[in-house]
Parts: C-alpha cells; structure tokens; sequence
C-alpha cells in the first residue's frame, strides 16, 4: 500500500436514509445509518426485497433518496444534479450489478473499454488498459469473444474489469459470486481481495454466499430497509 492509495480510500455514510416505492407503499430503504469507512471490505447480507440493490442504487446515484443523507467519498448524494450524478457514477463508484449485463454485440475487449469513452483517455490508452484488465481477471485469451460465446463466470470476469475501468474509490458489487461455481467464486473473491488491499478499494458487496461474507472484514445484515446489525461470529479479526 502506497501513500496515494491510502489517501484514495473513500468512505460511505448514511443517515435516516428513505427510499420508498409506490406512493410510500413499499418501503425499501426506511430510515437506514450506515457507516462503512475507507478501503473496508463490508458484505451486507439479508433476505430477498429487503432493500439490498436499492440501497446500492442510492450509493451509486442511480436512484435518488427521498429523505436522510448519504454522503459517498465526501461528496454529499443528497442535492446533486444529474450531471453530477453521472460524474459520480463514472469516476468514483465501479458496479458489478446482477442486470448491468455486458452489451451483446461488442466483444469483451470493447466491453471493458466502454466506461473510459467518456474519460480523456486516448483510443490507445483505452485498449492498453482494457487488456491489461482482462489480464488481471484472466481472460487475455478471450479479449475478442462475444458475451454469448463466454460462460457465466467469464462474462462475470469481465463484468468487474469493465467496474475497475476507471480505478474506482468504491467498488459495489450485487450478489457477483451468484452465478459462478465454487472454483470461480473464489477466484473472483481473490481478485477482490487484492483490490482492497493493493488500491484500498472500498468494497460493497452484497450475497448471500458464506464464502464472500467469510472475507470480508464486517458482515452488515440487512432487514426491512435497514442495517439491523452486524453478526459477531463474522469477523476472522
Ligand atoms: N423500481 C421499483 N419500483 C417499485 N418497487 C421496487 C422498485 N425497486 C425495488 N422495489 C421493491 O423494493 C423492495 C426492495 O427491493 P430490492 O432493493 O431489490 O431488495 P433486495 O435487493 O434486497 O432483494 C422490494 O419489495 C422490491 O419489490
Ligand atoms: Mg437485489
């Protein structure tokens, strides 16, 4: 770990955070406080409709909370415009999200490119570093396959070089080992791991997987929209 890497660390705070749907019918987010600090590897656990993706939605800027605050890498989500948002979205956070699929029709080498179109980087620069992504995950020997030609672990490889395209502070990814076998879920744990603690990348993972929540450094459990608490027998520290 580096000085840089230390200072790129990037916390998530919330307050009293409110999302509702359906004219306050549903409920998904409801009053939540979390705190997750810079460079934590925290898994949120919780069962189906608790309000999971939602809140990684509002973290994103994806969605917008109706009320509370939330506060990502020192910038407050709360009053940002759209443009902001999609500043946000681009430069800070990476998303590794169950329906964020990879587009069928460019091959993963263009997929991995396509989160720096909008950056400053040059075509070449682009390329050099969607390679070296794949690399890292694995895949150089698939860089000119189609989505449909990849397995589901393999598109899900490619699916977090695309997230890491813009060496985000914040990482959020959703359920990402719920489609691997057990070989390359740990393989993708390890990658995470590494993440964490060569870029000090604060990671947002939510699952359902024991394998991932045994990783990271805090488990939070998730119920009716709200963090209800954090299981003692998750830590190994
Ligand atoms: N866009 C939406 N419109 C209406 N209801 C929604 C919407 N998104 C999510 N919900 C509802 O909000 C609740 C929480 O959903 P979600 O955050 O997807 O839960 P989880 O990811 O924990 O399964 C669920 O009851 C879901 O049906
Ligand atoms: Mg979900």
């Amino acid at each position: 770990m580096n000085d840089k890497a230390t200072a790129n660390a990037a916390g998530i705070s919330a307050r009293g955070l409110v999302k509702h749907y359906e004219a306050g019918r549903v409920r998904a987010v409801d009053g939540l406080d979390l705190e997750i600090a810079g460079g934590e590897f925290v898994a949120i656990c919780g069962p189906s409709g608790c309000g999971k993706t939602t809140l990684l939605n509002l973290i994103a800027a994806i969605d917008r909370p109706d009320a509370g605050s939330l506060s990502v890498a020192g910038v407050s989500l709360t009053g940002l415009s759209g443009y902001a948002a999609d500043g946000h979205r681009r430069s800070t956070v990476g998303l590794v999200f169950q329906l964020h699929n990879l587009l069928p029709n460019l091959t993963a080498l263009e997929n991995v490119q396509v989160p720096m179109l909008v950056t400053r980087r040059t075509p070449r620069e682009r390329r050099a570093r969607a390679r070296a992504l794949l690399e890292r995950v694995g895949l150089s020997h698939r860089e000119h396959a189609l989505p449909n030609a990849l397995s589901a672990g393999e598109r899900q490889r490619v699916a977090i070089a695309r997230a890491l395209a813009n060496e985000p502070r914040i990482l959020l990814a959703d359920e990402p080992t719920g489609a691997l076998d057990s070989k390359n879920g740990a393989r993708l744990l390890d990658q995470l791991d590494e993440l964490q603690r060569d870029a000090r990348t604060t990671l947002v993972v939510v699952t359902h997987d024991p394998q991932v929540a045994a990783r990271a450094s805090r488990v939070l459990e998730m119920l009716d929209g709200r963090i209800t608490g954090s299981p003692a027998a998750a830590s190994g520290d």
